[in-house]
C-alpha cells in the first residue's frame, strides 16, 4: 500500500466505524437492502459467486454524501441474506485511476477472481471531458481470496479505442464463451449516439477490438454499464442509456435502463424493455451463481435527478442503496424478474389477507403476496403510496412527503394478476404478475406506522414482517 492508499484506508476506518455504530439511530436506514457504510453508493459492481460466497462490490464515495471520488465498496454473502463489510479493496491511488476507480464486473474463476474496471483521469484544463480531456482506460487486478487484490494492470489503453468514440467508453463486462474471454464496453460516439464496443482475448491480458453495436436509429446519446448474457438460450444486451425523450408511459426518467432481445446479433429501438418503472433503478449488473441461476442487481437511485427531488438520507449523512437480488427467467419474449427465494428466509408470519380483512396496520418493513381474481385494484399505503390499475394502466403515486419531490410513474399492465411489495423503511419494490412489470422507488414516511389498504373486487393474500438482514464488519 502507498502512504496515499494508507492515509485514505485509516479516514475511510474512521468515517465507517462512526457511521456503523450510528447505523440503526437514523429512520431511514434499511433492514434489507444493502447501503453504503457511510457516504454515497451508486452501481452495483464485481458481482460474482466465489469460493462459497457471494460478492457484491459498489461505486462508493464515502467522503461526499452526494457522490465525489469513486472508490469500490465490499460486501460478501454466504445466502444472500446476512452478509459481511468487506471494506474497500479498491482505492483511486494510480495515475491510471486518479479520479475514480469506476464501474466493472468480476470473472470468477477456480482460483482466481479477476476485476475488470474502468479508470477515470481527468486532466487539469479547459476541457469538456466529453470529447477531451479525459483518460478512461481499462484495468485488470486479481485476487485468490476475494478480498485483497494484487497489482492494477491496464490491459487497454484509451489510445486504443476506436476514433469515431468520445472520451466516454466505460463500464467492462467480463464473461466466457465457448473458451473464449469477451468484454463488453459502453460508450458515446462523437455523432452523439449511445453504443456498446466488444472485445476478446485469450489470455485476459491482451484484448482485441471485435466491432461495435448500436440500434440503426439513434436511441440516446450515451449507453453506460452494458451486460450480455444469455437467458434461457436467449441472448440479451443490457444497456442503460442517457438522452432518450422522456414519454407518459414508459421512458419517464431521466436517464433509463433496460434490455434489447438480440435478433441475429442486432438490437432495435423499438425493442428496448426497461427492467423496471418505478423512480429508482439504474445501472443493474447480472452474473450466473452456483444454483445456475442468473441473478440481477440495480443501483436503487438516479444520477442527475437533484432537481426532480430531495433525498431525505442527506441530512443522516448516507445516500443510496442496492435492489435486492433478483433471479431472472425468460417467457413469452420478455424478462421477468422476481426476489430471490432467500429473502423469504427473513419472513415473520402475520396473517392472511381476504374480502373480509383488508386492511392492516403496518410499522416497519414488510412483504406482501397478492392474488387478484379480476377487475381493477387498488393499494395504498396511507401517508406513503398508492398503486392503481385502472384502463390497462398500472401507476405507482407518492403521497406529497414521501415523494419528496416525485408524483407518479405509469407502466402499461393489460391485467394485473399478482403483486409482490417488498417493503423496507424507506424503499420499496413492487413486483407485478410474478415480476413481469417492477417499480423501484424510494420514500421517506413521516413515521414507521402506516395502514395498507387493499381495494379489489376479488383476492387473496398473505402479510409477513420482515427480519433485518445481519451484516457485520470483517
Ligand atoms: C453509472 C456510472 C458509470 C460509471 C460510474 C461512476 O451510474 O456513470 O458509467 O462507471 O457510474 O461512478
Amino acid at each position: 500500500m502507498s502512504t496515499l492508499t494508507k492515509v485514505l484506508a485509516e479516514e475511510i476506518r474512521k468515517i465507517e466505524e462512526t457511521k456503523f455504530m450510528e447505523r440503526d439511530l437514523f429512520p431511514h436506514r434499511l433492514t434489507h437492502h444493502l447501503m453504503p457504510p457511510a457516504g454515497w453508493l451508486n452501481d452495483p459492481n464485481g458481482l460474482c459467486y466465489y469460493k462459497g460466497r457471494y460478492h457484491v462490490f459498489f461505486q462508493y464515495s464515502p467522503f461526499e454524501v452526494k457522490g465525489g471520488l469513486k472508490f469500490w465498496g465490499h460486501y460478501s454473502s454466504e445466502d444472500l441474506v446476512s452478509w459481511r463489510y468487506e471494506g474497500v479493496p479498491l482505492y483511486p491511488d494510480s495515475p491510471m485511476d486518479c479520479h475514480g476507480v469506476y464501474s466493472g464486473s468480476a470473472l470468477a474463476e477456480k482460483d482466481t477472481m479477476h476485476l475488470f474496471y474502468t479508470g477515470n483521469v481527468k486532466l487539469d484544463g479547459d476541457y469538456d471531458y466529453i470529447n477531451n480531456g479525459r483518460i478512461t482506460s481499462t484495468i485488470h487486478v486479481e485476487s485468490t481470496d476475494g478480498i485483497r487484490f494484487g497489482v492494477k494492470e491496464e490491459v487497454i489503453p484509451a489510445s486504443q479505442y476506436p476514433e469515431d468514440y468520445t472520451c466516454h467508453i466505460r463500464d467492462p463486462k467480463v464473461w466466457k464463451e465457448h473458451d473464449q474471454y469477451h468484454m463488453v464496453l459502453g460508450g458515446r460516439k462523437k455523432n452523439d449516439q449511445g453504443a456498446v464496443l466488444f472485445y476478446r482475448s485469450e489470455d485476459l491480458k491482451k484484448w482485441e477490438f471485435d466491432g461495435e453495436l448500436t440500434t440503426e436509429k439513434p436511441f440516446g446519446y450515451m449507453w453506460e454499464c452494458p451486460d450480455v448474457f444469455e437467458l434461457d438460450g436467449q441472448k440479451i444486451l443490457s444497456v442503460s442509456p442517457q438522452g432518450v425523450k422522456r414519454e407518459k408511459y414508459r421512458y419517464q426518467n431521466i436517464y433509463l435502463s433496460g434490455y434489447f432481445v438480440m435478433k441475429e446479433e442486432k438490437v432495435q429501438a423499438e425493442d428496448f424493455c426497461e427492467w423496471d418503472m418505478g423512480f429508482d433503478f439504474y445501472a443493474p449488473q447480472t452474473f450466473l451463481d452456483q444454483k445456475g441461476r442468473r441473478l440481477l442487481i440495480g443501483w436503487m437511485g438516479m444520477p442527475d435527478a437533484d432537481e426532480e427531488y430531495q433525498n431525505r438520507t442527506l441530512e443522516e449523512g448516507w445516500q443510496h442503496c442496492l435492489t435486492v437480488p433478483r433471479e431472472l427467467r425468460y417467457q413469452n419474449g420478455k424478462i421477468y424478474q422476481y426476489p430471490v427465494e432467500e429473502l423469504m428466509n427473513l419472513r415473520r408470519w402475520e396473517k392472511k389477507l381476504s374480502q373480509e380483512d383488508r386492511e392492516v396496520e403496518i410499522e416497519g418493513a414488510f412483504d406482501l403476496e397478492l392474488q387478484l381474481e379480476k377487475g381493477s385494484v387498488k393499494v395504498v399505503l396511507t401517508d406513503v403510496f398508492t398503486l392503481e390499475h385502472k384502463d390497462g394502466i398500472l401507476t405507482l403515486t407518492m403521497n406529497e412527503e414521501a415523494g419528496a419531490g416525485r408524483s407518479s410513474r405509469n407502466a402499461c399492465v393489460e391485467q394485473v394478476k399478482d403483486i409482490r411489495i417488498l417493503a423496507d423503511t424507506s424503499a420499496v419494490e413492487i413486483y407485478v404478475n410474478q415480476g413481469e412489470v417492477v417499480f423501484s422507488s424510494r420514500f421517506y414516511g413521516k413515521t414507521p406506522v402506516h395502514t395498507l389498504k387493499i381495494e379489489a373486487e376479488e383476492f387473496r393474500g398473505g402479510f409477513w414482517k420482515l427480519e433485518k438482514m445481519k451484516i457485520i464488519k470483517a
